[in-house]
């Protein structure tokens, strides 16, 4: 049986639903070479993070002359975002596949200045990696999510390539965001973002990192909630993230509603040889069970596609659900 891979996200017809996540294996055009040979279909870059220029910026002291200091500050926030520009001119020159710039920005208006400069340089659409931390209890969810959609909103308006929106899992209504960037204009939205946690050293008494890995049990919510949004109906496409370590979990990813999942710490524990180990899996299963087209998969396990959708909406342990006394 002659089975056909190919999956469409955001309007990029990918050859494969497998793409590399933003993260340091994404960094360098070496190693994005290097997962293309591997089989990846697409590669989000590392995010480009105006905090982290800002930073460099500001640790600029060389001198008396504020004049000056202004100066070199502008000049290494440019470079920065130079060096990024190139990489992702590179990348096209030397790749086939789509490449996905990146971005998370502090100051409202530089969302649309970094998206401008990186549609420029040839990407091939846009992801928004937006992360509104609350350290304090004034701003109410709703001014939040206000926040998280004029960025969208925004961006969307003053780029012509696709923008996706990767978030994280703590909203109040997730479909509802969902819906509200779509309704702005985004294709996709990536379930979901997995930051670094800090953790506790009881013995050092000091924070410390947690595992920035993730663990394959961590799909599960993404399960759900690429489930429940898929099946709203609300014209966009969704890629699953954390958690997928097999081809196993990019079968379940797809049959939830994913369009494409995007992969990172599998990468990172297995070596790029695992992309080719996941996709042959997913081959095996579609020879299994009758799928010569992937695509055909996409949300047929939705919460819209199945007879019993309640099963989505289990939450608690009563008693009628689980064997466990
Ligand atoms: C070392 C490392 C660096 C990362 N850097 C970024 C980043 O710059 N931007 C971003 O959106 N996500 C970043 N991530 C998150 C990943 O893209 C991904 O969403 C997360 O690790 C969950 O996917 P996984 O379970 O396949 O690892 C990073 C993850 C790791 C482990």
């Amino acid at each position: 049986m002659e089975k056909q891979l190919n999956v469409n996200y955001l309007g990029l017809n990918l050859k494969n639903p497998v793409i590399v996540s933003s993260s340091g294996l994404t960094a360098s055009l070496e190693r994005i070479k290097a997962l293309e040979a591997a089989g990846a279909s697409a590669v989000v870059l590392k995010s480009l993070f105006e905090e982290q220029i800002m930073h460099e910026s500001a640790a600029i002291n060389y001198c008396d002359y504020p004049e000056a200091n202004d100066y070199l500050a502008e000049y290494t926030r440019q470079h920065r975002l130079e060096q990024h520009v190139q990489l992702i001119a590179d990348t096209k020159k030397a790749c086939l596949i789509p490449v996905i710039a990146s971005i998370c920005c502090v100051t409202r208006g530089e969302w649309v200045g970094f998206a401008k400069r990186l549609e420029e340089a040839g990407a091939d659409a846009l992801e928004l990696n937006i992360f509104l931390l609350p350290t304090d209890k004034r701003p109410s969810g709703e001014e939040l999510e206000n926040r998280y959609l004029a960025i969208v909103a925004e961006v969307v308006e003053s780029v012509s390539i696709p923008v996706t929106v990767k978030l994280g899992r703590q909203f109040t209504n997730l479909l509802n965001i969902t819906a509200g960037i779509a309704f702005r204009g985004a294709k996709g939205v990536v379930m979901f973002n997995r930051f670094y946690e800090p953790d506790i050293d009881i013995n050092a008494m000091k924070l410390v990192s947690s595992s920035v890995y993730s663990s394959p049990g961590e799909l599960r919510s993404v399960l759900r909630w690429v489930a429940l949004a898929s099946a709203q109906d609300i014209g966009i496409d969704f890629a699953a993230s954390t958690g997928i370590h097999d081809g196993e979990a990019v079968v379940k990813a797809l049959l939830a509603g994913a369009s494409a999942v995007e992969i990172c710490s599998t990468i990172y524990e297995h070596g790029n040889g695992i992309v080719q180990k996941m996709l042959a899996d997913v081959e095996a299963w579609m020879e299994t069970y009758g799928y010569p087209r992937l695509s055909d998969a996409i949300g047929v396990l939705n919460y819209k596609n199945i007879d019993n959708p309640v099963t989505y909406e289990r939450s608690q342990f009563m008693k009628y659900f689980v064997q466990h006394a």
